[in-house]
């Protein structure tokens, strides 16, 4: 097949700071919600415990692979693949401990600065999520983002890294997955909301009111960072990045195709249209009514959400789901949402639908809808590796990661302007639904097991490899 990408595509991987850099009380560092979340596993929830007990419990976020120390070699072995770019993120926490302070931690600006010195010596473009599920957990204590508050104090975090990495990044996030809140599922994990009765990240007691105010207090303060950003620095470019899980209706029954629509626009091109459009669409206007959910939304908030709109657009693919009337059909999981098990695809180990095709059909989906760059921030496949001498034969990935390159190719042939792919991930990581480092998604292994045992030795993977090859033939050879 002859793949034709641009020239300046932008290859590269991502990672997020609370699944990679350890290091959770050092040098400043305050605790963060992914550091309150117990290890767990396929079959175990993840347990939430506001005080943290490190004598009791195993919180995989507090060394994770360590990256803090590490970063200088994993970043030389990302650029020996060939890297364009990193994707990456701030862990709000670090800068600002409790997240309300007004002068930031210096000894956290430092790392960051290095992390960037680093990149910039191997050419490598820093793209940085200033949000990734990173609340300190001093903000949960007052409602999470269903405070107003917290726009503020996030405002003043993304000021201070917008301003202090001026000259080091050009391309921002500035939530990731912001769509997460559209589920019961981002309640804790995205919106750090903890509503009385949630013990365990997966299962979340769920007050839809709180939620959306949330989601809509998100996008306010996304739209005051890019406002802010762009007076920083006029080159800045920032995106939206959506957790794009892809429906199908499971039969074409006009009831089956009219549901898959109305959760499409739900989970996602609602928060897509507000990051990107600017504005809240029609159907959600409905759907608060029928809902009768409430939040309070000001006609500053709708002026600000008007002018701060993003540049591209970004999204994480890694499934697609069906969707049914009927409630007899099996379910499948997936990240923010399951749906009905389609008998034409095979699933992970974690039952997530792989689905290569249904990516060319959602760059175009998103393409048509938006018109502007797009960007994969997240595509990946969590699978058990076998290491043996100090080799990881993982040829799954490497199918997986064939595939969806070949679809992405053909959307280009399309017509789609994608201009970059960040896979998930670059290195192994802590999974953040399950807590485990069994499920592994990097293209170099790290020798540490579920309990935090190991070596945390770097090892590269078959499909290391295979990437650096696919990059240095700008996605010729696959
Ligand atoms: C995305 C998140 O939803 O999915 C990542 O942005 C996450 O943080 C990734 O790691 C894969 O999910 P999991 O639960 O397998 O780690």
């Amino acid at each position: 097949m002859n793949t034709k990408f641009p020239k300046n595509f932008l290859w590269g991987g991502a990672t997020a700071a609370n699944q990679v850099e350890g290091a959770w009380d050092l040098n400043g560092k305050g605790p963060n919600l992914a550091d309150a979340m117990v290890a767990g596993s396929h079959k175990v929830e993840r347990k939430i415990t506001l005080d943290i007990n490190e004598d009791k419990y195993y919180y995989p976020s507090h060394v994770a692979i360590d990256h803090y120390h590490y970063y200088k070699e994993d970043i030389k072995l990302m650029a020996e693949m060939g890297y364009k770019v990193y994707r990456m993120s701030i862990g709000w926490a670090r800068i600002f401990p409790n997240g309300d302070e007004e002068k930031p931690n210096q000894e956290g600006l430092k790392f960051y600065k290095e992390i960037f010195k680093e990149l910039k010596k191997y050419n490598i473009e820093p793209l940085v999520t200033i949000y990734h599920n990173e609340m300190p957990l001093n903000l949960v204590k007052i409602g999470g983002w269903s405070n107003r508050k917290v726009i503020d104090y996030y405002v003043n975090f993304a000021k201070f890294v917008l301003n202090e990495y001026k000259d080091d990044v050009t391309y921002w996030i500035p939530f990731n997955e912001i769509n997460d809140l559209t589920t019961g599922v981002g309640n804790w994990n995205h919106g750090g909301i903890l509503n009385e009765g949630t013990e365990t990240f997966q299962n979340q007691k769920d007050d839809p009111n709180k939620r959306f105010a949330a989601l809509h207090n998100q996008f306010v303060a996304s739209a005051k960072a890019v406002i802010i950003g762009r007076e920083i620095n006029k080159n800045f470019k920032f995106g939206t990045m959506i957790c794009h899980i892809t429906v199908y209706p499971l039969t074409p029954h006009p009831d089956d195709v009219l549901l898959t629509q109305q959760e499409d626009q739900l989970r996602n091109c609602f928060s897509g249209d507000v990051q990107i459009k600017g504005y809240y669409p029609y159907f959600m206007k409905n759907y608060f009514e029928k809902n009768n959910i409430k939040f309070e939304c000001t006609d500053e908030d709708i002026k600000l959400i008007k002018e701060g709109v993003c540049d591209f657009y970004t999204f994480s693919y890694y499934m697609t789901n069906c969707i049914t009337i009927n409630k007899e059909v099996t379910q499948v999981s997936g990240n923010i949402m399951g749906g009905a098990k389609n008998p034409y695809l095979k699933a992970t180990e974690w039952n997530w639908q792989i689905d290569p095709v249904g990516l060319r059909y959602t760059l175009n989906h998103v393409y048509d809808r938006y018109g502007v760059p797009i960007m994969i921030t997240e595509n990946g496949i969590g699978a058990k590796d076998v290491f043996e001498n100090g080799e990881i034969h993982d040829d799954y990935r490497i199918d997986y990661y064939r595939e969806h390159i070949k679809q992405m190719a053909l959307a280009i042939e399309d017509g789609v302007d994608l201009v970059g792919y960040t896979p998930w991930t670059a290195i192994d990581v802590v999974s953040c639904s399950t807590g485990e480092m069994a499920k592994r998604y990097g293209f170099i292994y790290v020798d540490v097991d579920d309990k935090g045992k190991g070596t945390l030795k770097r090892y590269k993977k078959d499909s290391f490899y295979w990437y650096k090859d696919v990059i240095s033939s700008n996605g010729e050879k696959l």
